[in-house]
């Protein structure tokens, strides 16, 4: 028995991890996410000139999905937008801080909050000479979508790596912690990605389409193992580690975030519901719930605003602590 929590004993943790990342299929392009890892967090922690190194954030959004075929037609998925992911990544770029964002493919991208849901047709058009022109009323919000998404690509402070499967999410999270761990208590995880509680091993799994004439279909999944233990544990030990806590009952959620920020010895648990997370978050801590909400006076304000001050805040605490 681990005594800190009670329930769940260390080695066969480990023992899970391990047989988790032996079975799944290879990412691939390995050694070129690592490769873009390297120079990322090099570029970043070695800034040219007197600057002084910059604090490196891993932000995870959206869901990911579990494969019920190899060559896959079929799949459970795990409801995310990304838009969490991909405003809080805005905040944290304009509070000085390199991001490297981890996204499911096809959701919510930074920047592009403003822009309308299929820019590509709906901003732009033809003109008669053949050239392409923004459409009225997208000019403004298209100018400031590329111009500021421009500057974090071109000034070296956005890595975007993407994913969709529950092996790809977490053999790429295992590569950048690895490649963060040397930068201690500047590195931060904010891991607001919904992450499949259960898969299908990939040996297990059919390789074909499995056929609906074979009648009810009888499938056994197996539980993904908790990362946020192995990240704390080995991967990144010194990191700033938030981790998200979504449920739909108001009455559970804080106990549950409670709960994860013991268990996986999280700095910070940020506890939402449903149907209110754009509008307020609670921040669970070793001893406060913070509750931040979104600024109501304006129509355009986000909750990640407040959000991200307060965690820079605490970082920033961290971060000072640390070096005494
Ligand atoms: O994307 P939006 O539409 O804007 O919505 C944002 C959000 C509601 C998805 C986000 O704010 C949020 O709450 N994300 C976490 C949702 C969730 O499903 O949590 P969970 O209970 O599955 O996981 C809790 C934590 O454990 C997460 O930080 C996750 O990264 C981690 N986890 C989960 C499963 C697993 N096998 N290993 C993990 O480490």
């Amino acid at each position: 028995m681990d005594s800190r929590n009670g329930s769940v004993s260390e080695a066969p943790l480990d023992a899970e991890i391990e047989s988790f990342f032996d079975s799944a299929p290879p990412l691939k392009d390995r050694a070129g996410i690592i490769k873009k890892l390297k120079e990322f967090i090099e570029y970043n922690s070695t800034p040219p000139g007197k600057g002084s190194p910059r604090r490196v954030v891993c932000v995870t959004s959206g869901g990911t999905t579990v494969p019920l075929e190899q060559r896959c037609v079929r799949y459970i998925d795990n409801f995310s937008s990304g838009h969490r992911g991909a405003t809080s990544t805005e905040y944290f770029i304009k509070a000085g801080y390199a991001v490297i964002f981890l996204y499911r493919r096809g959701t919510f991208q930074p920047y592009c909050q403003s822009l309308p849901e299929d820019p590509l047709l709906e901003c732009f058009e033809c003109s008669d000479d053949s050239t392409i022109q923004v459409r009225q009323p997208h000019t403004e919000a298209v100018k400031r979508a590329v111009s500021d998404h421009h500057a974090a690509i071109a000034g070296g402070h956005l890595l975007k790596l993407s994913f969709t499967t529950i092996f790809e999410y977490l053999q790429i999270l295992q590569s950048i912690a690895m490649s963060m761990k040397d930068l201690g208590s500047l590195a931060v995880f904010y891991l607001a990605a919904a992450v499949s509680d259960f898969y299908v091993p990939w040996k297990s799994m059919a390789e074909h389409k499995i056929q609906s004439a074979s009648g009810p279909l009888d499938m056994r999944l197996v539980q993904v193992p908790k990362m946020l233990s192995a990240l704390k544990k080995e991967w990144a030990p010194m990191a700033f580690c938030i981790s998200f806590k979504l449920e739909t009952d108001s009455k559970i959620l804080l106990e549950k975030a409670e709960m994860a920020l013991k268990k996986y010895r999280m700095h910070m648990v940020v506890a939402n519901e449903l149907s209110t997370r754009k509008e307020e978050v609670t921040v669970v801590t070793g001893n406060e719930k913070i509750l931040v909400c979104r600024d109501k006076t304006q129509a355009d304000s986000d909750v990640e605003e407040p959000l991200i001050e307060l965690i820079v805040g605490r970082h920033s605490a961290y971060v000072k602590d640390s070096d005494l």
